[in-house]
């Protein structure tokens, strides 16, 4: 091969090297920005979730006592999704790997509200509001003391069942 033949091939790789860094570099700086962007989206924190949380608790209350199974069960599914966004949303709160402790009383919520079980919905009930504030003392918020609820969050809202 000719020495200017040689050269030329050499220059051109150092092109395609030099063009390789650019990309490379332009690649990292839209990550970089991907990633400044996606730390300032809005997410709920915590405090939010449980204000859910708090609604569907209540309603859940005077769905299930009016019998309003179909009610009663969607109120316990919001608890439950709730649950899961903790999960997937606040990993860096230590308390949301507590969470979970609420499972077998929801279990029992559940039981009841298919089992159209009254009495054992009273009694599931109580067993997921002590899990509340159990967790609520673990973790230090025991200042946040949940009950029974005496009357309904909203009056805009029929609590019994259509039947
Ligand atoms: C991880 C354990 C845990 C469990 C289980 C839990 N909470 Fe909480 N809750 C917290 C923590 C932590 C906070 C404080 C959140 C914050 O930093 O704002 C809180 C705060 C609250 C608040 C205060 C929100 C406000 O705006 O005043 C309410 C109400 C509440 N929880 C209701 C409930 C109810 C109802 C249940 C049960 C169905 C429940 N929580 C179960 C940990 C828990």
């Amino acid at each position: 091969m000719k020495k200017s033949t040689l050269l030329s091939c050499f220059i051109a790789l150092l092109a395609s090297c030099n063009q390789q860094t650019n990309s490379t570099y332009q690649l990292q700086s839209q990550i970089d920005s991907l990633k400044q962007r996606l730390s300032k989206a809005y997410k709920p924190g915590l405090g939010e979730f449980m204000a859910g949380i708090q609604v569907h608790h209540a309603k859940l209350w005077f769905a299930g006592n009016a019998e309003n199974w179909k009610l009663a069960d969607f109120e316990i599914h919001e608890i439950m999704e709730a649950i899961d966004d903790i999960q997937q949303y606040e990993v860096e709160r230590s308390e949301s790997k507590e969470v979970a402790m609420l499972l077998p009383a929801i279990d029992s919520v559940n039981h009841a509200i298919e089992q159209k079980n009254v009495t054992e919905f009273k009694s599931s009930y109580i067993f997921l509001t002590n899990t509340c504030n159990n967790c609520h003392k673990a973790v230090n918020y025991d200042f946040n003391l949940i009950k029974i609820p005496d009357t309904p969050p909203y009056s805009n809202q029929v609590f019994k069942s259509e039947k």
